[in-house]
């Protein structure tokens, strides 16, 4: 069971946006979208390229540098051509004093040998 520390506030990204936040010196884009607030890392499989700074496009999320959009549940590729998945981590929300808080895992979501990540 991994452990979850408090990266941001629920207002700080809002719907069709990402943000940029570090966990343990790991640099992971939050992303809001109608599904839910997501987590995965904030390189880009395919090259050193911040996923932040692309577009949400109906829950994924596209490399502003050679457009490969990312599965935000799974971190895996839909388009070319980045071929790798890149980690993806828990979120949870929770609401403290009236404010809802965005905490994410500080550990990647392991995966199984296909790639694809363990539930
Ligand atoms: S750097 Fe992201 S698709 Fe090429």
């Amino acid at each position: 069971m991994s452990d979850f520390v408090r990266v941001a506030v629920l207002g700080d990204v809002p719907m069709g946006t990402a943000l940029k936040v570090t966990v343990n010196n790991r640099a992971i884009a939050l992303v809001n979208c109608a599904e839910g607030v997501f987590a995965i890392s904030d390189v880009c499989s395919h090259a050193d390229v911040s996923l932040s700074e692309g577009e949400v496009i109906d829950c994924t999320i596209e490399c502003w540098l050679h457009g490969s959009q990312f599965n935000l549940r799974t971190g895996l590729p839909l388009t070319p051509p980045a071929i790798s998945a890149v980690p993806t981590y828990e979120v949870r929300l929770v609401d403290d004093a009236g404010t809802t808080h965005i905490e994410v895992a500080t550990s990647p979501t392991p995966v199984s040998t296909d790639g694809r990540p363990q539930s």
